[in-house]
């Protein structure tokens, strides 16, 4: 039987009615048209469908449509400002975080919740907080790069110990 559902994306309110088998990240691609969010695995393991709902971090290929209904979600859409990126965006787009592309909206996404708990991390504790993202060409070099600048820009005034050379 389908359901009602209706969930904030990036502000805008969306109501659809679904199966209830239907996963969110289907939702936020196909019922949003919201398609910077990607599918990059079957196994809840790559981490390219990484959103915000309710202000925390999923994998949205392990949540269901129906679970975030009424809830608030942030895609990779709802981060620049109009024609101004997010200090993150900017920040893979400086250091060439951008690679593939595919898992980058995961990594930013993944990013932003890791800067938000921890706004000064060291190497070791963006490479950790970045393990439930996979990049397939292992470049991680530059996005560890990416964030390690964004928390520069994202806490200006907060001491900081220099960044560790990333290897
Ligand atoms: S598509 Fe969700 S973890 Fe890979
Ligand atoms: S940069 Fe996306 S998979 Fe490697």
């Amino acid at each position: 039987m389908r359901r009602r559902v209706a969930v904030t994306i990036n502000g805008t309110k969306h109501e659809h009615e679904v199966e209830p088998r239907l996963l969110l990240v289907q939702y936020i691609r196909e019922l949003a048209g919201l398609t910077g969010t990607h599918v990059g695995c079957d196994t809840s393991n790559c981490g390219a469908c990484t959103v915000e709902l309710d202000g925390h971090s999923v994998k949205s290929c392990t949540v269901f449509a129906v679970q975030a209904d009424g809830a608030q979600v942030t895609t990779i859409e709802g981060l620049a400002k109009g024609s101004t990126l997010h200090p993150l965006q900017k920040a893979f787009w400086d250091e060439h975080g951008l690679q593939c592309g595919f898992c980058t909206p995961g990594m930013i996404m993944a990013a932003k919740q890791l800067l938000e708990r921890n706004p000064n991390p060291t190497e070791q504790e963006i490479r950790m907080g970045l393990e439930g993202n996979l990049c397939r060409c292992t470049g991680y070099h530059n996005i560890v790069k990416s964030i390690q600048a964004a928390a520069k820009v994202m806490a200006p005034g907060a001491e900081r110990k220099a960044p560790a050379p990333v290897s």
